[in-house]
């Protein structure tokens, strides 16, 4: 079955991420549009953590520039790019089935450990795992070996072709690595909308690698850049801090999750700041 195609108030089609991705933004789409259709037509947009593309799918830019540090995730999209054929000829259907499922995260550790995942079957294990495996987790052991065990869901869509994601993705721009390393390709005619995985208070290191350093490192970043700059987080005490003590306008939101505190479920807030 093809995947769902809505069309919003300005008739683009609306494609929903190509991936499972956590911290998905579809929801904040209508807060960002009004800053995003505010800027000159040719603004090009970066995401410095693009993630499941939910983002760039509801703005929908001409030129955009998107990175992640997954190198697995950025790989299944310039394969895309490149016209990848999820189903070639030939090759086995995908099964919602364990035992299929073991062999293919085998296959796929073993095109890392062969430094080949960066290729069209790398990309359609990729796709196969993370649709199939728990909850579309995406996670590594020390060795960097996928370790997602199987998602046991009852019944599984495979969109077996991206034939509508394909156009909208081709002109886009791709790389991989840490936010920072863009540093010197952002330029005054660029829109950097700024995701990265949330602050949660007390943990000082790593919280799916990033910790509370790099939230710091990426704030005093994204204020020297030499363009207009929004940032979403969780709206923790010392995050809403660290974006007003370097001068950036905040607001919170209430997002459509829940946190858990002092046993009760407490709508989470978000945090948007905004650097014109
Ligand atoms: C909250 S998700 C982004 C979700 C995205 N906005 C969406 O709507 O799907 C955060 C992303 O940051 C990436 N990431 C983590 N550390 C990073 C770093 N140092 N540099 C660049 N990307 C990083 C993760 O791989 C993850 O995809």
């Amino acid at each position: 079955m093809p995947p769902r195609k809505i069309r919003n108030a300005d008739n683009m089609v609306q494609l929903g991420p190509p991936l499972k991705w956590a911290g998905g933004k579809r929801w904040l789409i209508p807060h960002l549009q009004p800053l995003w259709q505010a800027m000159p037509k040719a603004t090009r947009l970066v995401e410095p953590f693009c993630g499941g593309l939910a983002v760039s799918l509801g703005l929908q830019p001409q030129t955009a520039w998107l990175n992640d540090v997954n190198p697995h995730l950025i790989n299944f999209y310039e394969q895309l790019k490149a016209g990848l054929v999820l189903q070639p000829e030939g090759d086995s259907l995908f099964l919602n089935d364990r035992d299929y499922y073991n062999a293919s995260r085998d296959r796929f550790n073993a095109l890392i450990v062969a430094n080949n995942a960066n290729t069209p079957e790398g990309a359609r294990l990729f796709y196969y795992l993370n649709r199939t495996g728990f909850n579309g987790l995406c996670r590594f052991n020390q060795k960097g070996l996928f370790n997602v065990p199987f998602g046991r869901y009852a019944t599984i869509n495979y969109p077996l072709n991206m034939h509508s994601h394909q156009p909208l993705l081709a002109p886009w721009q791709y790389s991989m690595g840490d936010f920072e390393a863009m540093t010197p390709h952002i330029t005054p005619h660029d829109w950097v909308y700024a995701d990265p995985p949330y602050d949660v208070e007390f943990v000082t290191y790593s919280q799916g690698g990033f910790s509370w350093a790099d939230q710091v490192r990426l704030a005093e970043w994204l204020v020297t850049l030499p363009c207009p700059v929004v940032a979403s987080n969780q709206a923790t005490p010392r995050i809403m801090d660290l974006y007003q003590g370097l001068g950036f306008n905040t607001q919170t939101l209430l997002a459509p999750r829940r946190i858990a505190c002092n046993g009760d479920r407490q709508p989470a807030q978000e945090m948007l700041a905004i650097k014109t």
